[in-house]
Parts: structure tokens; sequence; C-alpha cells
């Protein structure tokens, strides 16, 4: 008999059925044995009584996550034996025949609860188990369903999807890089994309004028709530706008996400408020304030755009560095003080941030797409005329064989999910991040290379 899902035996009353999944519950009444079967579509009830001899004897043997097929006839519950709390609970699955396809240790944990008081160290050792319990798999099918959502709407406004390179050259996000050594080019490394800034400017030189990508990011930095080392952006840029285009796009995007996806979520200010940085941080001093007017409510959500970054700040050493993205242009009106570098502390860029519930949840800005625009920022950062060329010729090159004003943005979609999930952690919505000290325990890694991988890449280390 062919498999259904549990989710459909309630339009099965009567009818004979064969389910299959795991077994999520067993309670041995002596003579009824009542299993909870689960599918990736939910949980049904199934009743084993005496009179089914093998079936019987079968489910008395059978412990939670063993792999089983049961076929059966669906009755209807007496009415006092409902349970609203699942689906299926109108119904129940008489076994007749019951299979054990696989058997199953017992799990290191429950996987019937949230599963929010396990230790994560176990959690993600163990992740492939801790992804059946069902609060995980929610996160991760609307995920699936957000990205889905994303990918519809941009293809449908003319923008195309376009993979990059992972194996890239270090692009100034301000974090450290990944590096992977070149095994043919010795000596030399790929870093892996903090994000594909570089790239998505490149293709609008292409003439593609608009992009999008989930795209996955690299970042060596301190693992927090709402940073992994890998996680993933919506990438996006468009030729030929201005920032009211692009924060006007994913406002847009954002709101219909929200009412498709998240019909019983309230978005409290239409269209988003627009802050200036400066505000922001007297009033709340913070650049992510948390807008919400009333905190304790869970579908509320409080976007907002925090505008007019000053485009430097002072760096360590004393000199200039960028606040957010060097490729970024400043405010029309402010373009002369860059071209001049004077008044340099009052150069503000048109970098916009939006900020969700406390979080950013993304930035962008319009980028500089006259040559001479960015090589005075590299100037204003002190950079030689040498380190210019070496680390930023080809991009400057490129601008200069007819570059089209554009500008973009990514929000983070790890960030985004977990918000609109009310999760409080980025990797409750990953299916398998990294622990908080950046380690994978269930694949153990990062872990040594082979000295075979060391001696090809001509890597030795010194002694200390
Ligand atoms: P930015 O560096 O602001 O901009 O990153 C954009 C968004 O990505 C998310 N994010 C992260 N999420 C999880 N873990 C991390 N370690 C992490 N780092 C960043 C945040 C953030 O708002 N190239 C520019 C975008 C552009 O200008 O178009 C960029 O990467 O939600």
């Amino acid at each position: 008999m062919e498999r259904i899902l549990v989710s459909e035996t309630v339009h099965k009353t009567g009818e004979k059925v064969r389910v299959a999944g795991w077994v999520a519950n067993r309670r041995d009444h002596g003579k009824l044995i009542f299993l909870d079967l689960r599918d990736r579509s939910g949980i049904l009830q199934v009743v084993v009584t005496p009179d089914q001899n093998a079936a019987h004897e079968a489910a008395s043997r059978v412990r939670p996550e063993w792999v089983v097929a049961i076929a059966g006839e669906v009755k209807e519950r007496p009415k006092n034996m409902q349970n609203p709390d699942i689906a299926t609970g109108t119904v129940e699955l008489a076994a007749e025949a019951l299979e054990v396809i696989a058997e199953a240790k017992t799990p290191p944990f429950p996987i019937d609860t949230d599963g929010r008081d396990i230790e994560e160290e176990l959690r993600l050792k163990y992740r492939y188990l801790d992804l059946r319990r069902e609060r995980l798999r929610k996160n991760i099918r609307k995920r699936a369903a957000i990205i889905k959502f994303i990918r519809d709407y941009l293809t449908a406004r003319d923008f195309v999807e376009i993979e990059t390179p992972i194996l890239s050259k270090s692009t100034p996000e301000g974090a450290r890089d990944y590096l992977v050594p070149s095994r043919i080019y010795r000596e030399n490394f790929y870093a892996l994309p903090q994000s594909p800034q570089q790239y998505k400017q490149l293709l609008m030189v292409a003439a593609l004028e608009r992009y999008f990508q989930i795209a996955r990011c690299f970042r060596d930095e301190d693992t927090r709530g709402d940073r992994q080392p890998e996680f993933t952006q919506l990438d996006l840029e468009m030729s030929f706008v201005e920032m009211e285009d692009v924060m006007s796009l994913i406002e847009a995007l954002f709101i219909e996400l929200v009412e498709m996806l998240y019909p019983e979520k309230k978005i409290q200010e239409k269209p988003f408020p627009r802050l200036s940085y400066a505000d922001v941080m007297e009033k709340y001093g913070t650049d992510r304030p948390d807008l919400r007017n009333d905190k304790d409510d869970p579908d509320l959500l409080a976007f907002a755009w925090i505008v007019d970054f000053p485009f430097f700040e002072k760096s360590d050493g004393g000199g200039w560095t960028f606040t957010h993205n060097p490729f970024s242009a400043p405010k029309p009106e402010h373009r002369e003080w860059l071209m001049a570098k004077s008044n340099v502390e009052k150069i503000l860029t048109t970098q916009y941030d939006i900020v969700l519930n406390g979080y950013e949840v993304g930035g962008g800005s319009i980028r500089n797409h006259q040559p001479e625009a960015l090589q005075r920022v590299f100037e204003i950062m002190g950079f030689s005329e040498e380190q210019i060329r070496e680390n930023f010729g080809h991009m400057l090159e490129a601008l200069s064989f007819g570059a089209p004003p554009h500008g973009g943005i990514a929000p983070g979609l790890d960030r985004l999910v977990m918000i609109l999930e009310g999760e409080p952690n980025i990797r409750e919505v990953i299916a398998f991040p990294k622990t908080g000290d950046a380690r994978d325990p269930m694949m153990d890694s990062p872990s040594p290379a082979t000295s075979e991988q060391l001696k090809e890449l001509g890597i030795r280390f010194g002694e200390s």
C-alpha cells in the first residue's frame, strides 16, 4: 500500500491507510498500546489492540525514534478523546500491521520538548536529532518559505539571481577574513567573502542592473547570539537608483513578506520611520534602538531606517577609517568635501541601516561610481598609492569603464528569521550552526589537517 502523510489521515476516516515515520512516544497501557507517529507533516496517534497479535507484539518492542511503517484503519476519535493541540487530533489509526524499518539507540536528549534547557554542545553534536524537534523543524521550514518569498518577489521585479565566488579575495567589511591556502600558488591564499560587496558592484559595471543572491558570508569575529562565523545575507544591488529607491523596495518587500507569512504580526509604523544616526545616538544611546511601544507583545515588529551616518571615524592609530563601507558614496551635498578631503569629520554617507526590534537586520548604501571619488576615500584613510593599486586597483579600473550610478543593501537573513520566529539566537534558525566558540561538535571541525595535506600546501607550523 502506498504511504500517505499523517496529516492526510483527517480526510480518510473509515479508510485503510499506511503511514511511516518515527515513534515520538509510546504509552503502554498493558492491553492497549498508544504510539505517537511523527513524519514531516505532523503527529498521529496510533492505537494497537491485543487482538492484532503481530502488530501488538511489535508495538510492545518499539522505542522512541525507531522508524516504523504502520497500516490500519483511520477512525474518528470519540469527542471527549479528541486532541485540539495537534492537527490530526480528531482521528487515530487502529493498527493492523506494524513494520520496524530501523531501530534507534536511545537519544541523548528528549526530542518532544522545545529543547531550550539542553546544553548547546550536546544539541549541536547531535544536531540531526535536535532538528527532529518540532520547534526547529518549524523554524527551518519557515526560513525556506521566507527565502522562496524573497526569490519570487525579486525575480518578478526583474532581478537576476547570481552566484558569486566563495574562493575570493579579502574585501573590507571590518572583520577578520577566513583564509584558504592555495596549493598551486604557494604562500598565497584565497579569502572567503565577508560579503559579495565587490562582485555585486562589478555586476553593475557588467550592466546586469539588478542583482540579488542568497549569499553565504564569512567573518572571523567573536560569535554572539546574533552573529555566526558564517551567515546568510539577502544581498542585492541596483543601477540608476538613489537611496530612496533601494529603501522603498526593501520596505515593500518586508511589509508584504510579513503580511503573507506572518499575518498574526503587526508592524508598528508604516512607512518605516527614518531616524538620523545623531538623533538615535542622543535619544537611545545606540544606533539600533528597540522602538517597540510594548516590548512584551511577541507579535509587534518595529522597523526603522537609520540614516545620516558619519562616513569616517578616527581609527585606533589616530587616522581616519570608514564607519560602514568604503565603497559608499557621501551624501550628494558633501561630495565637494570628500573630493577636497576637507571637513572629513562632517562628511555623511548615503548608508542606510534597517533595524528591527533592537537588531540591525540590514545595511546598504549608494556607492561611489566615480573612480576619483572612491580614490579620495582611500586617500583619506591614509592608503598609499601602492596600497590603493594593490588592494582596489581592479575596482577603480572597473569603475572607469562606464559605471552606472548604483546602490544596494544586504539584510541579514538569519537575524530576520530569528526575530520573526521569536527566537533569542540565530542558531535556532540555522540548520547546522557553530557553537559560541566557532566549533561544529558534530563534524568535529575545525580539525587538524593530515601531514600530507600540509606538505602539499607547503605549510609547516613553528614549535611554539
Ligand atoms: P553589513 O556588514 O552591515 O553590510 O552586513 C549586512 C547585514 O548582515 C548581517 N550580519 C550578520 N549576521 C549574522 N552573523 C554575522 N556575523 C553578521 N554580520 C553581519 C546583519 C547586517 O545588517 N556589503 C554590505 C551590504 C551593502 O552595503 O550592500 C554588508 O555586508 O544583519
